[in-house]
Order: C-alpha cells, then structure tokens, then sequence
C-alpha cells in the first residue's frame, strides 16, 4: 500500500486566497482592516523566521501586520506593558507573542496578560481552560492543532469513535491537539518521554499525530496499516549532498511510513504551512468579533 499524501501546502494556500477574498469583503463593505501584533523577544533565528513568514503571508492575504521585537534581556514589565499597549489598540485584532521566551520571563504571566478577545494563538489559560473542558468552547483554538484537525478533515477519515495515539504532550502542539481529538470523540492516548512500549501502543493508532521533535523516530512497523498519520515534527538531518549541508526530515520515517499508512503528511509541505492559515483564519474572526459580525 501506497499512502495518500496530505497537500498541506496546497491546503493552506486554498485557504489563504479564501481569506484574501475574505478579507476584501470586508474592507469593502464593512470598511473593516484585520490587523495582527507580532511580538519577538530576543534574536532565537528559528523564532526570527517564524515571525517573518507571518507577517509576509499577512501581507499577501490583506491582514495589516505590525512587528514589535524586544531585546533579549526584556524584562517582565517591559513585555506586559507592550501586551496592555496592544490589548488597548483597536488596529489590532490579534497579538501573538512568539514562543519560547527567555528564561527570565514568566511565560504564562504573559500569554495571560494577552485580552481573550485578541488571543489568535489561543494559549491564553482561559481559552485552553475551556478547550480542555466538557461543554464549553474556547474563542480561539491553537494554530497548529487546527491545522491538523482541519488537514485529517479534508482526508475525509472521520475522527469520531477513533483511536487516536499522540506522540508528545508541548502545550503548543500535543496537549491542545488531544483535547481538540477528544472534544471530536476520538479516543486518545497520549504518549511521552516516559511512556513504555510505545510502539505496540502507536500500532492500534487509527490516527497517528508525531510531535516529538525526533527525527524518524517513528518506523513502518510502528504504524497500524491504512491508519492516517500526522507528521508534526521538523528536524534537520546532515545531508552532505545538499547545497545548505542539511535536510529538513519529520518524526516520522517516511520512506517506511508511506508503505503502511492510508495517509500521511510529508515534510515539509505537511503540517507547517497550515500553522500560518489558522493564524490568519483567527485573525480574521478576531477582526470579525470586534466589529460584532459574529
Ligand atoms: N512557537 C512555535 N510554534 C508557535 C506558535 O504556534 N505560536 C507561537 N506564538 N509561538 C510558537
């Protein structure tokens, strides 16, 4: 067997030219501009990418994007104070802080200082609070968990009455995509550093979601056959027949993998281009919400 692959790249530029048009109606008619903060603390290069790639695809779909960076010795008042400058802005629509922070700051002093109704990340702990809750839906869910429920969605695989394994428990990527597989009905294990056995327990996985940051950890024979799998992680690996000395490889080894699965997202081109889609899909409803469309 042959696995489908998942067009992550394909999908989140669908997605983006729905938004561009989106975002056109809006200013036309409603004379509204969706706007974003990023905020950067430190010079992290991999961060610094990150925040360069959202703010460009802002751009491109018509989002107004503003950039704040702060020296790495930024101390906890400084971050906050800029946080209350932007909850206070009515420009701004959505705030993302990019994470990791330094050392000596209080991550989730910040996140919590970010207003609920500009929180596009959705890691305030109120909006994780009620993903994690029976019942109660949070105003924004993490950019990339919804990216992937939103990739497992268009394979058609319904979630529902699932088994669904998780490989990692990061407050960006593993914990919120469990709670998001649960809130669907799926039933899910999910796995870490100290979990046992693991691959006699990724085997009976009808959804499989890799993010660990290992690379190909995860082997053919670890993989339930015609499962869906999901690959999160983004790893370099010496490659010394690349120009750049490296490649960029998943958790997941896909040579092996795509002999086993019904699907499965490559690397890259999987899930890493959907992260930024979500954020600017939140955007949007955060502009939305304000200008009290929805
Ligand atoms: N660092 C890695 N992923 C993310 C993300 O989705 N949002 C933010 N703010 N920081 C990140």
């Amino acid at each position: 067997m042959t696995a489908e692959l998942i067009d992550g790249k394909g999908i989140a530029k669908q997605i983006q030219r729905e938004l561009t048009e989106e975002v056109a109606h809006l200013r036309e008619t409603h004379g509204i501009e969706p706007g974003l903060a990023t905020v950067l603390v430190g010079d992290n290069p991999a961060s610094k990418t990150y925040v360069r790639m959202k703010q460009r695809r802002c751009e491109e779909v018509g989002i107004h994007s503003v950039g704040y960076t702060l020296p790495a010795d930024a101390t906890q008042a400084e971050v906050e104070a800029l946080v209350s400058q932007l909850n206070a802005d009515p420009t701004i629509n959505g705030i993302l802080v990019q994470l990791p922070l330094p050392g000596q700051l209080d991550e989730e002093a910040v996140l919590n200082a970010i207003s609920l109704e500009k929180d596009v990340d959705g890691f305030h702990p109120l909006n994780i609070g009620r993903l994690a809750m029976k019942g109660r839906e949070p105003l924004f869910t993490p950019c990339t968990p919804t990216g992937i429920i939103e990739l497992i969605d268009r394979t058609g695989v319904q979630i529902e009455g699932q088994e669904a394994v998780i490989l990692g428990r990061s407050n960006i990527v593993g914990l919120p995509v469990s709670m998001m597989l649960l809130k669907r009905n799926a039933t899910i294990t999910i796995c870490h550093s100290r979990t046992r056995e693991l691959a006699e327990i990724t085997r009976r996985a009808d959804i499989l979601i890799a993010a660990v940051g290992r690379a190909e950890m995860v082997k053919g024979d670890w993989i339930k056959p015609g499962s869906l799998v999901i690959d999160v992680g983004i790893n370099r690996v010496e490659d010394d027949t690349r120009k750049r000395g490296y490649r960029l490889v998943g958790d997941v080894d896909f040579a092996e993998a795509v002999e086993v699965a019904a699907h499965i997202t490559p690397v890259p081109g999987g899930v890493g281009p959907m992260t930024i889609a979500m954020l600017l899909k939140n955007t949007v409803t955060g502009a939305k919400h304000a200008a009290g469309l929805l």
